[in-house]
């Protein structure tokens, strides 16, 4: 069944993106989240980066215009009924998401595939939540969702192939690349990177070279984009402190138990980008 209506749960950081590039990419989108008031935080994180597109030049306004014609905010989850894909992005909480994906299962048609977007949770976990488990799935997106290109498609043992053609024949729609991967705690870019990111953390936290020596070693020496102490700002050091809390509880393996001071900065409320505050100062721009 090719992909036309699409809908979103959570307009947070990553929910927000994911129904963006849905909707510049002409499918009709509804986005749901809790309250009015983060609903139009959401939009309004869309409407700027949209607008920074334009001013850039990389986007014409009247795309713009579609884009936003395109996209439906709303409060109620029934409302995401005659979707024909549902993307949940909500907080990292597997009773959360379980509840959320229940209530998708009893409000969608059957026929319509059910999505996470959870970085670390099990898709096979989450799919046990409805009666549809072949056409339910992982579809993991990236920070910022519209300059990343990539997506993972995760399979669990059950998601049929029809699924996954369905699923990947819309992400590269959108003009995403696809990967195809197995449903394992923190599929591919997370089983390396977040090992990378707890390492790099230990290396400031035993002081054998500062912050910005540590980002810049990796900038400069291996042409990554940015450090990976910058990275986790980005991403967050709380979400980086969850992560890696499942995945050490997934693996018992040293490489993805977080770092004491990781811990201590998450308790601190130093989150980050998010919080203002992590190994950077959010306040200044560029951080400082
Ligand atoms: N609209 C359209 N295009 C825009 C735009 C906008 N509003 N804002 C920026 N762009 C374009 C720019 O014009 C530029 O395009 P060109 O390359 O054609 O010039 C491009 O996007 C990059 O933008 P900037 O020059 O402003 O920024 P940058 O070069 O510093 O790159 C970045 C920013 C893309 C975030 C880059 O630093 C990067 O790739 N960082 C790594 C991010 C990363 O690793 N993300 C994954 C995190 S892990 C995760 O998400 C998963 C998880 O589960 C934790």
């Amino acid at each position: 069944m090719p992909i036309r209506n699409v809908g979103v749960v959570g307009c947070g950081l990553m929910g927000s993106g994911i129904a963006q590039v849905s909707a510049q990419a002409g499918f009709p989108t509804k986005v749901r989240e809790i309250s009015p008031a983060l609903l139009e935080k959401g939009m309004g994180a869309i409407r700027r980066f949209l607008q920074g597109g334009v001013d850039k030049g990389k986007l014409a306004a009247a795309d713009m215009e579609k884009t936003l014609a395109n996209l439906h905010g709303t409060v109620r989850l029934e409302d995401l009924a005659d979707c024909d894909l549902v993307i949940e992005a909500a907080a990292e909480s597997l009773s959360l998401k379980r509840e959320l994906f229940a209530e998708l299962d009893r409000t969608c048609r059957p026929e319509a595939l059910l999505a996470s977007n959870t970085s670390s949770l099990s898709i096979t976990e989450l799919a046990t939540a409805t009666r549809r488990p072949g056409r339910f799935l992982g579809l993991h997106f990236f920070n910022p969702v519209p300059l990343m290109k990539l997506v993972e498609v995760v399979k669990t043992l059950e998601t049929t192939a029809e699924t996954l053609g369905d699923a990947s024949a819309w992400c590269r729609a959108i003009g995403k690349t696809v990967v195809t991967v197995g449903d394992s705690t923190g599929f591919v870019v997370n089983r390396l990177l977040v090992p990378y990111m707890l390492d790099a953390i230990r290396v400031y936290e035993q002081g054998l070279a500062s912050r910005d020596d540590i980002d810049n070693a990796m900038k400069l020496g291996c042409g990554y984009p940015m450090g990976p102490l910058l990275l986790g700002d980005y991403v967050g050091l709380d979400t980086t402190y969850s992560i890696s809390q499942i995945m050490f509880d997934e693996f018992k393996e040293p490489r993805f138990a977080a770092p004491p001071l990781l811990r201590r900065m998450v308790l601190a409320g130093r989150h980050g980008r998010k919080s203002g505050r992590g190994f950077y100062d959010w306040s200044t721009n560029p951080p400082s």
